[in-house]
């Protein structure tokens, strides 16, 4: 494991009953108060995608909008957000999917992404799976190739893995 991983793990903040009763809170907004933690997710992400012709990166509203960014301009992948309902100005494709705690929908601008883009999908935290298998859909329902899916947490036993259509994932620190 690369030994930066241990750095960020630290400053993760796992706060109990939050949002609701019997939640272990995975809080990353400890790590981004830490230049050197978050530097070193965000590089470790390009070190992993630099050379691997991604065209975009697809980041999921709101906790990927965080670390998608900073990657896609190191990377030189152009941004795409992927919104919750009713964000979006232009014409849009949406997905619907159930959450741990709720139901929502994912939203993409028509045109954003092209058939024969190479994406990337970033989000915070894979717990279900719910949300990038939505992000997923989105991305291959106009002709892109989903080549990995990219989160700073995993909670491996939600299986949120089983729902990512066979598509690999890429996490840095894993919470049981
Ligand atoms: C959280 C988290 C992931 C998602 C993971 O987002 O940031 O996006 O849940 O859950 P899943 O794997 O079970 O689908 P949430 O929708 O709570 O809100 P936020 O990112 O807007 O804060
Ligand atoms: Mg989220």
């Amino acid at each position: 494991e690369d030994p930066r991983i241990h750095g960020i793990k630290t400053k993760i903040r796992v706060v109990p009953d939050f949002p609701k009763k019997g939640i272990m809170f995975q809080d990353i907004t400890t790590v981004l108060l830490d230049p050197k933690a978050f530097k070193d997710t965000i590089d470790l992400f390009v070190e992993r995608y630099r050379d691997k012709n991604i065209s975009v990166v697809a980041g999921i509203e709101a906790r990927g909008f965080l670390f998608g960014p900073p990657i896609a301009l190191a990377i030189g992948a152009k941004f795409v957000p992927l919104r919750k309902p009713k964000k979006l100005p232009g014409e849009t494709i949406f997905e619907e999917y159930e959450l741990e705690y709720g139901n929502d929908r994912l939203e993409m601008h028509i045109g954003a992404v092209e058939a024969g883009d190479r994406a990337l999908v970033v989000d915070d935290l894979i717990a279900t799976g719910g949300t990038l298998c939505a992000a997923i859909n989105l991305l291959e329902r106009v002709g892109a190739e989903v080549v990995e899916c990219a989160c700073v947490i995993e909670l491996p036993e939600l299986k949120g893995r089983q729902r990512l259509k066979g598509k690999p994932l890429c996490m840095l620190v894993e919470y049981r």
